[in-house]
């Protein structure tokens, strides 16, 4: 078996090294851009596709994503034909990353620890007022793989519960909506919004003005699905307004996000560099080393992207 493998960081040494203990049975071949033709492979394995790699793509049994979005590669779905399936990472040690996150995320915002940072840093000691927990509503977008995860992780604290997803859902204790009907009663409950959204031509510009505006006045954004969900100029002015109370940003629509860019400069924006779920390497490894075997002998293999649904 020969896998074809790509990294846009050019760090493949331990991905080749991890792949040696865990396949012994296969070859694992480099491809960098301008490298030329490589011989043919069984299986890709990448994230993030340069469009100079699609040719060698299509050629593939099965294409391996080191992510759990998919976004990167189906912006060029229509170069890769659709008997090729594309396999997602499902969890792989990313759920526990994203549970840490959010829920970090809800109780920094929810003890008013931004607020205690800020004074410290001034040199001021004051106890602000404890905020009410019945009307804090916790409101996940997209309660898949990791979603679910996050929102286990939030219910010991005793926060309201609210989920939206594209089908309907029941999960104990949390009030669940899902579709477009659902969405405008969703976001009108979340005093915090977490977007685990995928990236598809539904779901981008999600947080529109139109409807981050619907969000309870003083909401709280929390985005680690992807920059576009939200519609970056209204952002800063509803947070100026005052009805967005402040944002925990882990991903933009350009990454790195640039330096200057408003956000950086805006206190009550808080900014971290895509790290809320990290591909962790040996796990995704072993997910992919097991779903590559199931296919070579022909069975059927999980978290294949549903090409119409984009995710
Ligand atoms: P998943 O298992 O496919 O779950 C996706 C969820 O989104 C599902 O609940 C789905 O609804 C819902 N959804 C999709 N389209 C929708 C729509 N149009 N309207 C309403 N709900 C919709 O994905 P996952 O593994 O949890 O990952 C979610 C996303 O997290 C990834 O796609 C990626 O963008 C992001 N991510 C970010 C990082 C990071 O470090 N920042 C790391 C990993 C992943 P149904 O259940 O009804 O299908
Ligand atoms: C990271 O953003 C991922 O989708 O795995």
């Amino acid at each position: 078996m020969r896998i074809l493998l790509y990294r846009a960081d050019g760090n493949t040494a331990p991905w080749i090294k991890d792949f040696a203990d865990l396949m012994p049975e296969a070859e694992v071949v480099v491809w960098r851009e301008g490298v030329g033709e490589i011989p043919a492979c069984d299986y890709a394995v990448l994230w993030t596709p340069p469009q100079s790699m699609l040719a060698d793509l299509a050629r593939v049994k099965a294409i391996f994503l080191t992510g759990a979005g998919a976004d990167a590669i189906m912006k060029y779905s229509q170069a890769i034909p659709p008997h090729i399936p594309i396999v997602r990472l499902n969890d792989a040690g990313m759920g526990m990353q994203m549970a840490e996150y959010v829920t970090h995320a809800v109780l920094r915002y929810f003890r008013r620890l931004d607020e205690y940072e800020a004074q410290a840093r001034a040199g001021a000691w004051l106890q602000l007022e404890a905020r009410d927990k019945a009307d804090f509503t916790v409101g996940v977008m997209g309660v898949g793989a990791l979603g679910t995860q996050v929102i286990e992780a939030l219910r010991p604290f005793g926060f309201p519960l609210r989920a939206w997803s594209r089908t309907a859902k029941s999960l104990a204790g949390v009030e669940c909506f899902h579709g477009e009907d659902g969405l405008d009663a969703f976001l009108g409950s979340s005093r915090v919004v977490v977007c685990m959204l995928p990236l598809t031509p539904e779901t981008v510009n999600i947080l529109s003005r139109s409807n981050m505006q619907k969000l309870p006045q003083g909401a709280y954004i929390i985005n680690v699905g992807r920059g576009p969900h939200i519609s970056d100029p209204d952002l800063l002015p509803l947070i100026k307004s005052g009805h967005i109370a402040g944002a925990t940003l882990d991903v933009f629509r350009n990454e790195p996000l640039p330096a200057p860019h408003p956000f950086w400069e805006e206190p009550r924006i808080t900014i971290t560099p895509h790290i809320s779920a990290l591909t962790l390497r040996r796990e995704s490894i072993e997910q992919m080393v097991g779903k590559m075997r199931q296919h070579a002998r022909g069975e059927q293999v999980a978290d294949v992207i549903n090409r119409e649904k984009g995710y």
